[in-house]
């Protein structure tokens, strides 16, 4: 088969993909290449492995079999401009990583770690053992946290925060939907207990995705029902908060800190380098992170391997896994 790779991170794993060459498909790698150059490659590919398509993708890709997403989100993907044939499958991988990142910034914000570190390197020594005056930081274990959403990413904050000793508890749509064995939690409800979660956690952690029903979901009223010593942590998208009520609680002292790894515009949409309006780099109880908290060798790894046993299913007229969309 003839297979495009256009996603600029997993070409740096085209050798996991094609089993180093050895896998009999011809693999053309256009990372960075001008759309037109795509458009005309997809001519004549049976396989597309992107993180985005265009229409005019879609429309010239008249042989194509499968498009392979290259992580969970296939919102850049023109579903309906695809020809009936087409399978989309995507992958995910991404789970553990993003636990790790929460893990680590709760211990970097609730222990005050960056102020700790910048005030070192100016050489300043605050510290609960010479000022009195100094906040004392709490463990986690013991403490709760609240995870909105368990999918991928919710399941995996839920293993790795509770084998820390903390309490997990969440909120889904489907509340009564079963759940993979051996996860710990003190309870699981519907969107309507949203506000008990944020009042009764340490940490807040948001794993649900972008959509009309949770667009602007952290909003001031919800932000008003955290702990003022709370911490959020935004790994899903940007727009699930509402930025100025968010940086209004953490400037004003009602929200103990906040790590923003997803942000309210991207760099590439020409929303400026940040992607926020507010100034929260001025804010030391605040986390940033460009979009990378599941940016690890583990992930991207993982999900070529899973990419490349699609591929090899496809090839044998084998059922495919996590199909999206399939032939209509
Ligand atoms: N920061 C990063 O690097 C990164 C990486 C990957 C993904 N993401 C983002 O994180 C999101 C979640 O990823 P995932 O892999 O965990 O997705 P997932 O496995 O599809 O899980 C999504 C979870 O959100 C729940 N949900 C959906 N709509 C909801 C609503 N209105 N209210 C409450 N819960 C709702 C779902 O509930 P049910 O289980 O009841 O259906 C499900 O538990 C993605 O959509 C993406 O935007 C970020």
């Amino acid at each position: 088969m003839r297979i495009l790779l256009t996603d600029p991170i997993l070409s740096r794993f085209a050798a996991e993909l094609s089993h180093d060459g050895t896998d009999g498909h011809d693999w053309e790698l256009l990372a960075g290449r001008p759309d037109a150059e795509i458009e005309d490659r997809l001519r004549e590919a049976d396989v597309l492995v992107a993180s985005r398509m265009t229409p005019a993708m879609a429309k010239a890709a008249e042989r194509l079999r499968l498009v392979h997403v290259t992580g969970a989100g296939y919102d850049r993907i023109p579903l309906d401009d695809l020809a009936p044939g087409v399978t989309v499958c995507n992958t995910f991988h991404h789970g553990r990583s993003i636990a790790e990142h929460v893990v680590m910034a709760s211990v970097l914000l609730s222990r005050r770690v960056l102020r700790a570190d910048r005030l070192l390197r100016q050489g300043v020594w605050e510290s609960v053992a010479v000022d009195p005056s100094v906040r004392l930081g709490g463990t986690l274990a013991g403490r709760t946290v609240g995870v909105v959403g368990l999918g991928e990413i919710g399941r995996q904050v839920v293993r790795t925060t509770t084998a820390l000793g903390m309490r997990a508890r969440a909120t889904r749509r489907n509340p009564d939907a079963p759940l993979p064995p051996g996860l710990d939690l003190d309870r699981v409800d519907g969107d309507d207990a949203l506000g008990d979660l944020l009042e009764a956690s340490d940490v807040v952690v948001l794993t649900v995705p972008l959509s009309a029903a949770t667009r602007g979901l952290i909003d001031a009223d919800a932000l008003r029902r955290m702990r003022s010593d709370a911490i959020l942590i935004n790994v899903a998208r940007g727009p699930i908060v509402d930025e100025d009520a968010l940086y209004d609680a953490l400037s004003e002292g009602r929200l103990g800190g906040a790590a923003l790894d997803v942000w309210w515009s991207h760099p590439k949409d020409g929303g400026g380098a940040r992607g926020y309006t507010r100034p929260f780099h001025e804010l030391e109880n605040v986390l940033l992170t460009p979009h990378h908290s599941g940016h690890t060798l583990e992930t991207f790894t993982g999900r070529a391997g899973e990419i490349a046993a699609n591929i090899a299913k496809l090839a044998e007229g084998e059922a495919l896994t996590n199909v999206v969309r399939s032939p209509v």
